[in-house]
């Protein structure tokens, strides 16, 4: 029914801990989506919403198909396993994610910038994703030159990443290789900043589509909701950086420099 447009009906699953979590992040963002879409219906954007729903149906089925093949998996064996466990927590960890931008976009939040570093952020979004990213045949590669510090919503800049590797991988529908690259830069103005690159070898950004990827609502996938690159470039403004891509017939690289925490910008 929710994919179908019913919004004004929370679900209601009673269970401990993350599922919890997961059930009222759900229907909090599904109220956030009811006002949403009364503003899109006011400014005469009906046709995005069935691209936003298609979006939002496929981010959430795949994870949840992926914990529900895993939990009967078990059932039948009549046991707990401990890879199987370990991948429904992955995807709950996923859901929540998708949650997070949904809800961002359609209310913003105040920020909560923690001091960290990129590389860790990668890390442990790529942990997050190793599986998905094996099965679809894509290797990665990893060139982090140091790990000064920036001061970031970690949660925020997580949803960035996974959402550029997303992208990088629906780019290489054959697999292919993702490079992820942080280096420390010196500014003019004697400040630092931490260059963040994903470079995927997939099938680039045609010339014509160039100016229009940051767009909410743009997307060449069937299904897409265009809404993650929108996102991104919001997230990353906020953060004091700047998001930019190249493209080639070898693939896309997208790229943001962070200004570096204050202890190592004097
Ligand atoms: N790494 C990439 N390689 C090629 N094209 C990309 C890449 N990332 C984004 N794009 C293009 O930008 C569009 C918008 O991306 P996005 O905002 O994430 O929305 P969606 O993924 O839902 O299509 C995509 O549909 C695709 O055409
Ligand atoms: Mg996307």
């Amino acid at each position: 029914e929710i994919a179908g447009g019913r919004l004004d009906k929370p679900i209601d699953v009673k269970g401990g801990g993350e599922i919890s979590a997961l059930v009222d992040a759900f229907n909090r963002m599904l109220s956030g989506l009811k006002n949403y879409r009364e503003k899109l219906v006011a400014s005469e954007k009906l046709a995005a919403l069935g691209q936003i729903s298609a979006g939002i149906a496929h981010e959430i089925r795949n994870p949840l198909n992926s914990i529900s093949m895993n939990v009967q998996m078990m059932e039948k064996e009549g046991k707990l396993d401990k890879e199987s466990l370990r991948i429904i927590s992955n995807e709950v960890q996923r859901l929540k994610l998708v949650m997070d931008e949904l809800l961002n976009f359609t209310k913003s939040q105040a920020s909560s910038p923690t001091p960290c570093s990129m590389n860790d952020l990668m890390d442990e979004v790529l942990g997050l994703m190793r599986r998905q990213m094996e099965h679809r045949g894509v290797s990665v590669m990893k060139d982090y030159q140091d790990s000064t510090e920036v001061r970031v919503d970690t949660n925020r800049m997580k949803q960035v990443i996974m959402n550029l590797l997303i992208n990088a991988m629906q780019a290489m529908p054959a697999g292919g290789e993702i490079t992820l690259q942080t280096e420390t830069l010196a500014r003019p103005d004697g400040g630092k900043v931490v260059r963040c690159s994903i470079t995927d070898t997939g099938h680039g950004i045609a010339e014509e589509n160039a100016e229009k990827i940051f767009q909410p609502f743009f997307s060449t996938r069937e299904g897409g909701a265009g809404l993650g690159l929108a996102i991104c470039k919001r997230i990353i403004e906020e953060a004091g950086g700047v998001l930019g891509f190249f493209s080639s017939e070898d693939g896309a690289t997208f790229r943001f420099d962070i200004p570096a925490h204050a202890a190592e910008n004097p």
